[in-house]
């Protein structure tokens, strides 16, 4: 097969070996209301889905959903080739029971890299943040985990994701600090939560934390040693705030600027764009051929991404002239007031210099009446 360029490929496929999850955390960005049933991908489909491989820089095992309930994940895991392995990862909630095999395939995976949710080393709270878990199984994964990484050369690099709250927050230094030391952290992610609509109004107002303690924890992060990020969803920059203040779907897709692209599979082999603010779906099932078929859509799309970036920057031109235009006109009435200012205080100069002179002249008018007086 022809080997392509890092810009020839995908940047990055989502994808779900499963389309369910066994725990229900209280913050979960997926509406569990709205899901129905579980998908676990199938070894047909699966085999599909890898063609795709040559095709992407990035290849997620699993993003919104959990990967471990799969019932044959230690399969799953052993029909990745090995030429592709580099550009896998996946995120796990790790609460889930795993077999010796499936921690051994993990060990020797030599995946790009693999993010446990960790919220809190305190048995409470992490019980209260990922609903339905119990901490000493996830406790007992993670020993185990970290035990056959430590002793494996091609174990990928752990990352930890943790949501911060008000119940975690005062345990952060001291929770990336042992998961450096005791759990082979590569990096600590902190993320405040997706607000999302359907999510608890009366749990977002018991977890919330304030900017202020926010930057209380930056301060004290910084002096530490360790590597962690943020990540803050509620950032947006102008052209987001303006893209979402957009009405109706066509000027979505005219102004619809994707950060990177990527194609959004579920665990039944339904393929979407994440790139383009359409919603085609590519059944890979029914395709003899996905390598092909994703490639042509992947070189018509580069033209589309050259045109959302060039609506981006004639947005942000447009931008800066109106910035520039309200300078002016901030200037413009700076000048019209100070002249004003300046008329106002000379007609007050002459009006104090009439009175002098109106004064000065009824002096006059008296001493001369008063002469006159004295020279009759
Ligand atoms: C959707 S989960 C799926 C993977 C797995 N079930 C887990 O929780 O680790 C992927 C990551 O997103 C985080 N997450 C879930 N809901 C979120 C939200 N509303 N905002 C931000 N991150 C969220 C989770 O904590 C997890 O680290
Ligand atoms: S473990 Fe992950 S997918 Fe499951 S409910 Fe929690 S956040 Fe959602």
């Amino acid at each position: 097969m022809e080997t392509l360029d890092k810009s020839e490929k995908y940047d990055l496929s989502f994808f779900d070996i499963t389309g369910n999850c066994n725990l229900r955390c209280p913050f979960c960005i997926n509406d569990w209301s709205a899901i129905n049933g579980s998908t676990p991908v199938s070894e047909r489909t699966f085999e599909k889905i890898l063609t795709l491989l040559p095709l992407l820089n990035s290849f997620y095992l699993s993003c919104y959903f959990e990967p471990t309930i799969h019932p044959d994940f230690e399969s799953i895991l052993k029909m990745i080739p090995d030429e592709h392995r580099s550009k896998v990862l996946f995120t796990t909630n790790l609460s889930k029971p795993l077999s010796d095999g499936v921690i051994e395939q993990l060990s020797k995976s030599s995946f790009n890299y693999i993010n446990v949710s960790l919220d809190s080393l305190n048995p409470a709270v992490f019980e209260k943040m990922r609903r339905g878990a119990r901490f000493d199984v996830f406790y007992d994964n993670l020993r185990r985990l970290t035990d056959a990484f430590s002793g494996s050369p091609s174990a990928p690099p752990l990352r930890y994701i943790t949501i911060l709250n008000k119940h975690n927050i005062d345990e952060i230094p001291g929770l990336i600090e042992n998961c450096a030391n005791n759990y082979l952290s590569t990096m600590n992610e902190l993320r405040t939560f997706v607000a999302m609509p359907h999510i608890d109004k009366g749990w977002i107002a018991d977890n919330d934390i304030t900017h202020g303690r926010r930057d209380k924890l930056w301060s004290t992060l910084s002096e530490m040693p360790h590597k962690w990020m943020y990540v803050d969803y509620d950032n947006k920059t102008e052209y987001d705030r303006f893209f979402d203040s957009l009405d109706g779907l066509r000027k979505k897709q005219v102004y619809f600027v994707p950060p990177f692209i990527g194609l959004r599979i579920t665990s039944a082999g339904i393929v979407q764009l994440s790139h383009i603010c359409i919603e085609p779906k590519f059944d890979i099932n029914k395709m003899d051929d996905p390598y092909s078929v994703f490639k042509e859509i992947l070189s018509l799309h580069s033209l589309d991404m050259d045109r959302a970036r060039e609506i981006k920057s004639l947005h942000n031109e447009k931008q800066g002239i109106i910035k520039e235009k309200d300078t002016i006109i901030a200037d413009k009435d700076t000048a019209i007031a100070d002249r004003d200012t300046a008329i106002a205080d000379r007609d007050t100069a002459i009006c104090n210099l009439t009175n002098d002179k109106d004064t000065l002249t009824m002096e006059k008018h008296a001493l001369i009446s008063e002469k006159d007086n004295l020279t009759d």
